[in-house]
């Protein structure tokens, strides 16, 4: 059987996974694309994917059939349950994002082992991996370098940052006592904040109030914030989201001192946000009801991301700032989208 040289996206159904198939498919090359999802892939997304999997990255039976089918040369580990949720299923979540994640370094290091070369993995990380003590020390920090605050409050968080510490681990010491020990892994990995897409609606994130706060001006709906006023987290709009990851993919691994990089376009209070919300749809109602709960996630979560190392050392530079994302994206996106679900 001829094997195909492959990249491998979980999680592809959820909302960067939609950006990237995108993003992938328009390139000239249009690279062989594996879709792995527990849910139907978007049917616009359909033709744009060599072949779509509906299953679990638990399922590791499924994972030794793509390695023995497809010659994966990229794996864009996206799958996960996001923060909210995990609080409701912290052991589920700890099987899917940390159980899921080391299946699917194994399959890295299995296939770079039978091509011969390393596989890059690259891991989308995230905010919750910090954990501020309280809001004064919040605001005290600004922004927050890639090693400080490491004490995450939610399983999401532990387990994002104990995935960072597996894909180190898979990348440089993986076998280490093996007298064949080879290349394997090259692990990659970026800290998103909140992503804020047009087309696509998070589930079970805490940073999912900006998003929702747009989505039902929209649409004429009338929205209350499950945080105050004042909470204030970076965002950054999905294509610069899409961009970091086939940016720090492309980057020649020379280049990189380090394997995980924070990323971050805009810091905005929520009261900011409903603000532009606000001047971009007039109607609309938003108010401010915050739960105690999703408000102490956010408010461990730092103010903003020291990103220097990426923009040092793979050219990372937003393309949204918080107007351009709202004026140029956002806005203009989401009324044509539910102008089509009229
Ligand atoms: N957006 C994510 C969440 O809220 C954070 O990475 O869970």
């Amino acid at each position: 059987m001829i094997r195909k040289r492959t990249i491998l996206i979980t999680g592809a159904d959820g909302e960067v996974g939609h950006g990237l198939i995108e993003r992938l498919a328009a390139l000239p090359e249009r690279p062989s694309i594996v879709a792995l999802d527990v849910r139907k892939l978007d049917r616009a997304l359909r033709p744009m994917v060599e072949r779509l999997i509906i299953g679990d990255i638990l399922d590791t039976k499924l994972l030794e059939t793509l390695t023995t089918e497809y010659e994966i040369d990229t794996i864009y580990h996206l799958a996960a349950l996001l923060s909210t949720s995990s609080e409701f299923h912290p052991e589920t979540a700890h099987r899917v994002n940390v159980q899921g994640t080391i299946n699917l370094l194994k399959l890295a290091h299995d296939q770079s082992q039978s091509r011969g070369q390393a596989v890059k993995f690259i891991y989308a990380s995230s905010i919750a991996v910090f954990g501020l003590p309280d809001v004064a020390t919040k605001q005290a920090a600004g922004m927050v370098g890639e090693d400080q605050y490491l004490n995450p409050i939610t399983m999401y968080g532990c387990n994002k940052l104990y995935c960072e510490h597996l894909g180190r681990y898979y990348a440089q010491h993986y076998q280490q006592l093996s007298a064949t020990r080879s290349i394997g892994v090259d692990f990659r990995c970026v800290r998103f904040p909140g992503l804020i897409s047009a087309v696509t609606m998070p589930t079970g994130g805490t940073s999912d109030y900006a998003p929702e706060m747009i989505h039902a001006a929209a649409q004429g709906k009338p929205y209350a914030s499950f945080v105050r006023e004042d909470t204030t987290i970076p965002f950054m709009a999905m294509p610069d989201a899409i961009h970091a990851l086939v940016t720090l993919a492309a980057a020649p691994r020379e280049a990189l001192s380090r394997l995980v990089y924070n990323v971050t376009s805009f810091s905005r209070s929520a009261e900011e946000l409903a603000a532009m919300v606000q001047r971009a749809f007039p109607q609309a109602e938003i108010t401010f009801r915050p739960s105690d709960a999703r408000q102490g996630i956010v408010d461990s979560w730092p103010l903003g991301l020291d990103d220097s190392a990426a923009r040092a050392d793979w050219g990372w530079r937003p393309t949204y700032d918080a107007d351009h994302a709202f004026n140029d994206y956002l806005v203009p996106t989401i009324v044509e989208l539910y102008r089509g679900a009229e």
